[in-house]
């Protein structure tokens, strides 16, 4: 089943980079895109660095569409749909974000 849950003001995240999230047991990344005002949630965990990282990465787009650098090997992942731009079945977890008096709040699968 998944629900939302509150997480943090607006406030607390950093424009134009990532905060770390621990919610419901799980590590998220959170993005704050200043240009388009819009918060993108995926897990931090890195499937090719293997490694909770990926809230360090540095954001942009690629032909538009709003994307995260992993910091260890660079590649690129969507903040929309959470493929990876060079290898086609890698994927990351990607969560919908409500943003609501300024609170964030993420659906997440809560056991
Ligand atoms: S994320 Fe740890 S060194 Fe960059």
């Amino acid at each position: 089943m998944s629900t939302w849950i509150d997480v943090c003001s607006v406030d607390d995240l950093q424009p134009d980079s990532g905060v770390c999230a621990l919610v419901a047991g799980q590590q998220l990344a959170l993005f704050y895109v200043t240009k388009t005002q819009q918060i993108f949630a995926v897990a931090n965990f890195d499937p090719i660095g293997k490694a909770n990282v990926l809230s360090r990465g540095m954001i942009g787009d690629i032909a538009g569409e709003p994307m995260l650098a992993s910091p260890l090997y660079k590649q690129h992942y969507s903040l929309i749909t959470g493929h990876c731009f060079e290898h086609a079945d890698i994927k990351i977890d990607t969560y919908a974000v409500l943003i609501e008096n300024n609170r964030v709040a993420v659906k997440i699968e809560a056991e």
